[in-house]
């Protein structure tokens, strides 16, 4: 039963001629699949739908060939060939109840055009300004083109609402819309009446916003998404601009959706961003309008989700990764079971999805992406299919989310964990700076597995493959993670450097176990995701003067994916690391290491008092290799599978090793289907 102090959450809001059923707002985010993969896109909506939202967004939607994002893979309404997929998403938006909305995108100066070869347009003369850096520039557009844009605009208006739309949000946030170009005098110096004064750049929003209104009547919503601020000092769209803006057509839209200025500043991870990071930039605007204002903030915690409403801040609460991460947060809130909420751990590698043009994926919700293609679900499994009893050797994220997925199933599951503390890298990796919130990995499997009776826990319990033919199990999963190396090879070099016995060596296990590094420590990052960023924050904190050494252009070049790169190379900065990119250790010696240039091979020396390596890992599978080893011994002993899963058959990040479980769960009492593949595709129709 829900608690009455979230009953505000459950209150119907009336948006324009419609009304919501809550006040949970699943705001527009993309999923690497898009146009590519629509039906499985579609699926991922139908869910959350499931799940209780009360609105649910599309991603962003190209409204016209004559800008678009390649090599991203957003959805399109550019004809008729597009319908069926949108109307395929809108249908499912609607199946448990839910209002529709999709979220109409014309990328201008964001928009490089790599795919339909158009000559992007801009409100003036621009490069493109997007990740890629892309050998492009933007026209001015003339009046003909403005007529156009509206004109498109409209054709996108009436084919929205065909396809069942009930809400359609012009984009002009995180620099991506041309609404946002127009209304920022740093992409915006025209001369005409569509530039200079803050009247003026606003005027094309008011002729889009009021076209739609035109176009949809009162069968559909009108709404806009706006940046809170650019980000872009004195002359990007600054809050105070955001606000004046809003002074000056309060009641256009039926609704304002506001997020932060860059994507980076808006998705921020719980490295860098708290829950409700966004607050101070929108607290006074509603009071601005009569019409409902949304934002967002990565909001898993229902407290703070009724101080927003309450203390007339939000109408609605916004949120993307919260609804990736839990699909059924808002049911889960409404049942009383707050502490089932499978909260979002602020990873951002849902974003990688996008940014790498793959199937996104999620840390903590492994279904996501999976709901069509594999028929996965983040609340339920299909059952048993016999009464097999399994083994999970391994209490880390991959044999936690699999004890638990099994447990889910109605199998007899034991999970056997070395250490008194369940989590494995999780547990251990949660201590470092800035990633207290991935604990949240652990926690929620945690809980849920300690409410199964057909779950044993067994701490302390170190198992030998003799202990495992004792114990009378049909199928044993083997998740015993995976360690770092120490000889230096990684991708750089794959084969081990010499390093002398005289030098201090360090690898993350080490620093994780408490052994720590003194006085000048070079850290070698051939890894390139967060953790030698981390352990640099780590050492410096400790007192250590901390040297980094990296092959790439960039320290932690991986984290460009999940927006991270800029803000961990401006704090290690800060911290005054000194850093030496674009280069390699090739030989550490007793009180120095030589590195070598990554372009030009040339030599130099840098004296140090340690050396922390962060490299590669192996897994940790002695337990899988002794077993498979005694395959003889196996049917005496009625054991029918043995499987290594997770970093302990190939190391990879978090989200890996959940899906691993998750994967295991699911998989581990299918038929063998032989060559034929283990998901559903769409391939595209042929055509003359
Ligand atoms: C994977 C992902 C994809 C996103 N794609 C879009 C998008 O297509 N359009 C958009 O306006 N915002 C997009 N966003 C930004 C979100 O809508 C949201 O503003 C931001 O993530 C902050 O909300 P949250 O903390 O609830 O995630 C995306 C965010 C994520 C995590
Ligand atoms: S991938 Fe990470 S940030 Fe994205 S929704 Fe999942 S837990 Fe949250």
């Amino acid at each position: 039963m829900r608690d009455p102090r979230y009953d505000v959450l459950f209150e119907p809001v009336k948006i324009g001629p419609l009304t919501a059923k809550n006040r949970f707002y699943q705001v527009p985010h993309c999923n690497g699949g898009g146009y590519r993969d629509p039906t499985a896109a579609a699926e991922m909506r139908r869910v959350k739908s499931e799940g209780g939202w009360g609105v649910i967004f599309t991603e962003q939607v190209e409204i016209h060939h004559s800008s678009e994002i390649t090599p991203f893979i957003e959805l399109r309404i550019w004809d008729e060939d597009d319908m069926p997929g949108l109307a395929r998403m809108a249908d499912a938006i609607h199946s448990n109840g839910a209002l529709a909305g999709i979220e109409l995108a014309y990328s201008g100066t964001n928009g490089p055009n790599l795919y339909t070869r158009e000559v992007p347009m801009g409100p003036m003369h621009s490069p493109i300004l997007t990740f890629t850096s892309d050998p492009v520039q933007a026209r001015a557009m003339d009046k003909e083109d403005i007529r156009n844009l509206r004109h498109w605009h409209r054709l996108a208006y009436r084919r929205a609402k065909r396809a069942g739309y009930d809400i359609m949000c012009l984009y002009g946030a995180h620099g991506f819309g041309i609404l946002q170009h127009f209304l920022s005098r740093r992409t915006n110096q025209r001369g005409d009446e569509y530039g200079g004064s803050l009247e003026n750049r606003a005027r094309l929003l008011k002729e889009l916003l009021s076209d739609a209104r035109d176009e949809v009547g009162d069968a559909c919503a009108v709404a806009v998404r706006l940046s809170l601020d650019e980000m872009a000092g004195e002359q990007g769209f600054s809050n105070a601009e955001l606000r004046d803006l809003i002074g000056l057509h309060a009641e256009l839209p039926d609704i304002w959706d506001f997020a932060h200025g860059t994507w980076e500043a808006c998705s921020g991870t719980s490295r860098f961003k708290p829950e409700g990071a966004q607050e101070d930039l929108i607290r006074g605007i509603k009071q601005l309008t009569s019409k409902p204002v949304v934002g967002v903030g990565r909001f898993t915690s229902p407290d703070l989700m009724v101080r927003q409403i309450k203390q007339g801040i939000l109408d609605f609460i916004g949120a993307a990764r919260p609804s990736i991460a839990d699909p059924f947060l808002p049911n889960k809130i409404d049942e009383g079971r707050v502490e089932d909420i499978r909260e979002c751990i602020g990873c951002n590698i849902c974003v990688t999805g996008d940014m790498t043009q793959s199937l996104s994926r999620c840390t903590q919700n492994s279904s996501f992406m999976e709901e069509w293609r594999k028929g996965w679900h983040p609340e339920r499994m299909k059952p048993a299919a016999s009464a097999r009893k399994i083994l999970v050797v391994g209490a880390g994220p991959t044999g936690l989310s699999a004890a638990h997925r099994l447990g889910l199933r109605g199998y007899e599951v034991a999970l056997s964990e070395t250490s008194t503390e369940l989590g494995g890298r999780v547990a251990r990796e949660c201590r470092l700076p800035g990633l207290s919130a991935w604990g949240r990995v652990r926690d929620y499997r945690q809980g849920q597995i300690e409410k199964m009776a057909n779950v044993a826990v067994y701490r302390e319990s170190k198992l030998a493959a003799d202990d495992v033919f004792d114990l009378g199990f049909s199928d044993v999963a083997i998740a015993t993670g995976s360690t770092w190396r120490r000889d230096g090879v990684a991708r750089y070099h794959t084969l081990p450097i010499n390093i002398a016995a005289g030098m201090p060596l360090f690898t993350p296990d080490d620093v994780m176990d408490g052994k720590l590094p003194a006085g000048h420590v070079m850290i070698y990052d051939d890894d390139h995701y967060y953790m030698g960023s981390v352990l640099a924050e780590l050492l410096i904190a400790k007192g250590c003067r901390v040297s980094f050494v990296t092959p790439s252009t960039k320290i932690a070049e991986w984290s460009v994916n999940t927006l991270e790169q800029g803000q961990i190379q401006r704090r290690l900065l800060e911290l005054g690391v000194e850093v030496r990119t674009s280069h390699a250790v090739v030989e550490v010696g007793a009180g120095s290491v030589i590195l070598a240039c990554a372009y030009t091979g040339r030599l130099g020396e840098i004296s140090c008092d340690g050396v922390l390596l962060v490299t590669a890992r192996l897994p940790d599978d002695s337990l899988y290799t002794d077993l498979m080893a005694q395959k003889a011994k196996w049917a005496d002993s009625g054991i029918e599978t043995v499987k290594a899963i997770g970093d302990a058959q190939a190391p990879a990040a978090i989200a890996w090793a959940t899906y691993a479980g998750h994967r295991y769960a699911e998989e581990f009492d299918t038929p063998d289907i032989g060559d034929a593949l283990p998901f559903k595709r769409e391939v595209a129709g042929l055509k003359n």
